[in-house]
């Protein structure tokens, strides 16, 4: 056979490397299920000092996969040596939720982490960095990374929210009894939290909008935007603990379609720093519906939204200003 033109590896740094969504993570992308068969990546991890020893645990079994794409993973305990040259930095490290825990709870023990790793990369990520918070809370976490990286383009931070994105994809296929890969132009909105907003206004089947199985209010009302907004808590009851296989599935959905650019006639979701999009504030990541060419996201312009779609974006993004403003008045911001 010819010979294969192997491309440069991606360095792809990831925190939280020995946790459960890192487990679950790692593997996946030294398969090459980001970048696909042709390129190698090369990992960096961070962890905490007393999950060092755990991670180099996770590195003993990367190099028992043989991946052929792997071309060297290492760990830290330093943000800045972490993130040093990194084209993608998956910033998952947290401490998540556990049963009865408030979400202000974790804005006090998460946001401190974000500052330093926003410096981190500000100081030595590479030209084309791309950033996706995935520890919680996402949205507000992505804003402190974000803020204390002020020379890199705003547009390369981005917060996870394709989990819930294609948790709504799952539930719109099962009810109208099809695989999700029929279903297209789903949109979530403001928080990766259970006030997010799943919306079905423009959802087609097959290319073909207004599919009667989705017209029901009442269903979505009822069951449809529960289910979607509060499945992170539906899997910590019922698996005892928070998503972690799906979670790193949708990173891989998330950074893939980001890097690779989405279907042509599809979008996506995710959080982004607002710009004033759809009367969204600016200064807050709020989910919108994206798309890229391989470039930037860009949040798809000129949908209708009803009055209800608006109050309920709007309920969301109050969550949101009111996350910010828990951590300015901590002076994390
Ligand atoms: P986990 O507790 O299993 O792992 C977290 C890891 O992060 C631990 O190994 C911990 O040592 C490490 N860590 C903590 N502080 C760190 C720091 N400063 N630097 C580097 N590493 C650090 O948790 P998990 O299940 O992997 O979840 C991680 C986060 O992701 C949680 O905040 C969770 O709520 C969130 N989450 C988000 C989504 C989403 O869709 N956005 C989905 C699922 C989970
Ligand atoms: C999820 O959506 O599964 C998680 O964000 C839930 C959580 O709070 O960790």
């Amino acid at each position: 056979p010819a010979t294969t033109l192997r491309r440069e590896p991606v360095t792809i740094t990831v925190t939280g490397a020995a946790g459960q969504i890192g487990y679950a993570l790692l593997f996946r992308v030294a398969a090459g299920a980001m970048f696909g068969p042709e390129v190698p990546v090369r990992l960096r991890l961070l962890e905490v000092p007393d999950a060092l020893r755990a991670a180099e645990g996770v590195i003993l079994e990367l190099e028992d996969c043989a991946f052929p794409l792997l071309a060297g993973v290492e760990v830290f305990d330093d943000a800045n040596r972490a993130l040093d040259g990194a084209s993608v930095a998956v910033l998952v490290g947290a401490r998540p939720r556990t049963a009865g825990m408030e979400r202000s709870d974790l804005l006090a023990a998460n946001a401190g982490i974000f500052a330093p790793q926003g410096r981190a990369i500000n100081d030595h990520a590479a030209e084309d960095i791309r950033v996706v918070v995935v520890g919680n809370p996402a949205n507000t976490n992505a804003l402190i990374a974000q803020s204390h990286a002020p020379d890199v383009p705003a547009a390369r931070f981005s917060a996870l929210t394709r989990l819930d994105h294609n948790r709504a994809l799952a539930q719109v296929a099962k009810r109208v009894g099809i695989d999700p890969g029929h279903v297209r132009r789903l949109s979530i909105w403001g928080n990766h939290s259970s006030t997010q907003y799943p919306d079905l206004s423009n959802v087609t089947i097959d290319g073909v909008a207004g599919h009667p199985r989705l017209a029901d209010e009442t269903w979505i009302r009822d069951e449809f935007i529960p289910r979607v907004a509060g499945r992170g808590a539906e899997i910590i009851e019922v698996r005892g603990r928070s998503s972690a296989a799906s979670a790193a599935n949708a990173i891989i959905d998330h950074v893939r379609d980001w890097a690779g650019g989405t279907a042509p006639d599809d979008w996506t979701s995710a959080a982004l720093l607002s710009r004033g999009e759809y009367g969204v504030p600016e200064g807050i990541f709020c989910s919108f519906p994206v798309v890229s060419a391989g470039q930037d996201w860009q949040v798809v312009p000129d949908l209708e939204l009803d009055a209800g779609a608006r109050k309920s974006i709007a309920a969301s993004v109050d969550e949101i200003l009111w996350e910010r403003q828990v951590v300015q008045a901590r002076g994390l911001l």
